[in-house]
């Protein structure tokens, strides 16, 4: 295993990925509308510009980061999600089949709904909404495709944020205000988890002896709602708490499930394991973005 390409090389979790792997591996980025030096600009509809990447780079491996993940926007624009969540991951599959590339396909835990937590990688899945089923419909079609090829399930992120709105967890330090009154969700139970992370297990996945297939669960274990992040971020900042407002029902336009926990057996038996404490990191988060 020498070459990874990653795709959303230029979003959240493809940026940490780029600078972890790039540690150990040769990787090339994918990005499109952001994508700048390193990184290949390519629009992953277009399938004659995947071959083409494919046919130069030679990749042993291929992380399929990128998606449209926001579930309101999914909703909005079904057509576009399919074609990029669903469509473009199934084109990745099959190409990667053939080429003898091994493929690492990042999904969501939204593919539960949330009623029967936690769940294993062998739980059923049962989206509530259209991006929780356009990523499920795209794990089956990958693992269809090839039962060789990887699915990593990922939950809420958090990490090296271009700007706060980048992700759920860093946007509540936007919504947060030192004078005035704000409304945080207190329903939804939730496990942010830091990019690094990630990268840091599928690192650890890529280098071993084995090569590893099927399902794979990577969450931290702390659980928080919207309204316990809101504090702790709050205490960030030094607003007062007093003025966060918990509810206690959901106000999306997309359905939330409720609570996804996702059991990490796999990579527990194997020993790979990278948590952190959520309140050190968020602070840390938080510092480098004043
Ligand atoms: N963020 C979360 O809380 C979360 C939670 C669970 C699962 N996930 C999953 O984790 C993965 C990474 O999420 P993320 O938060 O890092 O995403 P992100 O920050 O929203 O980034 C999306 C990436 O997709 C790329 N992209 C979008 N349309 C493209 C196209 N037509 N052609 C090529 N690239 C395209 C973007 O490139 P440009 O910006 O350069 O256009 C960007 O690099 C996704 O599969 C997501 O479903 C995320």
């Amino acid at each position: 295993m020498d070459k990874v390409a990653i795709t959303g090389a230029t979003g959240l979790m493809g940026r940490s990925l780029m600078t972890i792997l790039g540690a150990s591996f040769n990787t090339q980025g994918i990005g499109f509308n952001r994508a700048s030096g390193n990184i290949h600009k390519l629009d992953l509809n277009d399938e004659a510009a995947i071959t083409a990447f494919l046919d130069e780079h030679q990749p042993d491996a291929l992380i399929h980061a990128a998606a449209e993940r926001r579930p309101d926007i999914c909703e909005q624009a079904p057509e576009q999600a399919l074609a990029l969540n669903v469509k473009v991951t199934e084109f990745l599959a099959q190409q990667c089949k053939k080429r003898n590339i091994r493929l690492l396909f990042i999904s969501t835990d939204y593919v539960f709904d949330g009623d029967n937590a936690p769940y294993d990688e062998f739980s059923k899945t049962n989206p509530l909404n259209f991006y929780g089923q356009s990523k499920q419909r795209a794990e089956q079609a990958v693992l269809a495709t090839c039962g060789q090829h990887t699915i990593i399930r990922v939950p809420v992120l958090y990490g090296d944020v271009t700007h706060l709105a980048e992700s759920a967890v860093t946007v509540i330090a936007e919504q947060v205000n030192p004078l005035k009154h704000s409304k945080h969700d207190n329903w939804a139970i939730r496990y942010p988890t830091h990019v690094e992370d990630i990268a840091c297990t599928i690192r650890d996945l890529l280098k071993h002896p084995q090569h590893l297939g099927g399902i794979f669960h990577i969450s931290n274990h702390q659980a928080l709602s919207k309204y316990e992040m809101a504090c702790i971020i709050a205490d960030v900042l030094g607003y007062p708490k007093t003025l966060l407002e918990p509810q206690s029902k959901p106000e999306h336009t997309a359905q939330r499930p409720y609570n996804c926990a996702l059991k990490d057996t796999r990579l527990s038996k194997l020993n790979i394991q990278h948590q952190r404490d959520f309140n050190k990191a968020i602070a840390q988060v938080l510092n480098s973005n004043r």
